[in-house]
């Protein structure tokens, strides 16, 4: 049966789940300020927008937040992490963003993200193979990714990979980009994730 517990692809999506409740734990143990910020808990299950501080995400840093009871990253990219975008093209399945139901229409652009604020990437941290959380790498060539690795985001599970848009590499199982929610800034300082411009006309 499709849903059974013993299925080999069940288990690993329950795998993945664990992992992805991990991940929201260390972002909040990781950056305490975050806090103060988030709704209660019932609201989140019910999908209320989570606002977040971004002011002190130094460049180069994520931090995670939960929203809808999944994993959103949010990545504060440095000058030089934005240039790799444009030198990993023609190693991606889908480096224009061409499946819409990944992203919102503002983030289909190479920053995969709101224009003026293209430092920072906001993106659902669930692998679209079978829903694993993806690991930060943003080291240069580290051993274990090889030489051309200029960073991005790497899924443990089944070894897809993402650049740091989050557009996934040729030749992997995970078939599309992975997702970017809906947000918008209130200030320059507050990104609220599920937020829509009707939340700042
Ligand atoms: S869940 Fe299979 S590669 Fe990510």
């Amino acid at each position: 049966m499709a849903d059974s517990p013993s299925n080999p692809a069940r288990r690993r999506f329950l795998t993945g789940a664990a992992t992805a409740v991990g991940a929201v734990g260390v972002g909040f143990a990781a950056v305490p300020f975050l806090s103060s910020f988030q709704p209660s808990a019932k609201a989140q299950a019910a999908g209320a927008p989570v606002d977040v501080n971004i002011g002190k995400l130094a460049p180069g840093q994520m931090t995670t937040v939960a929203w809808r009871g999944k994993p959103v990253y949010l990545v504060h990219r440095t000058e030089r992490m934005l240039e790799t975008l444009t030198e990993v093209t023609d190693k991606l399945r889908d480096p224009d963003s061409s499946v819409s139901s990944q992203q919102p229409a503002f983030a289909t652009n190479l920053y995969r993200a709101r224009p003026s604020h293209e430092r920072f990437l906001v993106i659902v941290g669930l692998c679209t193979h079978l829903g694993c959380a993806p690991t930060y790498r943003p080291e240069v060539a580290p051993d274990d990714l090889g030489d051309e690795w200029k960073g991005g985001f790497f899924c443990p599970c089944h070894g897809s990979k993402f650049d740091l848009s989050g557009r996934v590499y040729k030749g992997v199982p995970a078939p599309t980009n992975l997702e970017v929610p809906q947000y918008v800034y209130v200030s320059e300082q507050i990104l609220r994730v599920g937020g829509t411009e009707e939340d700042v006309a």
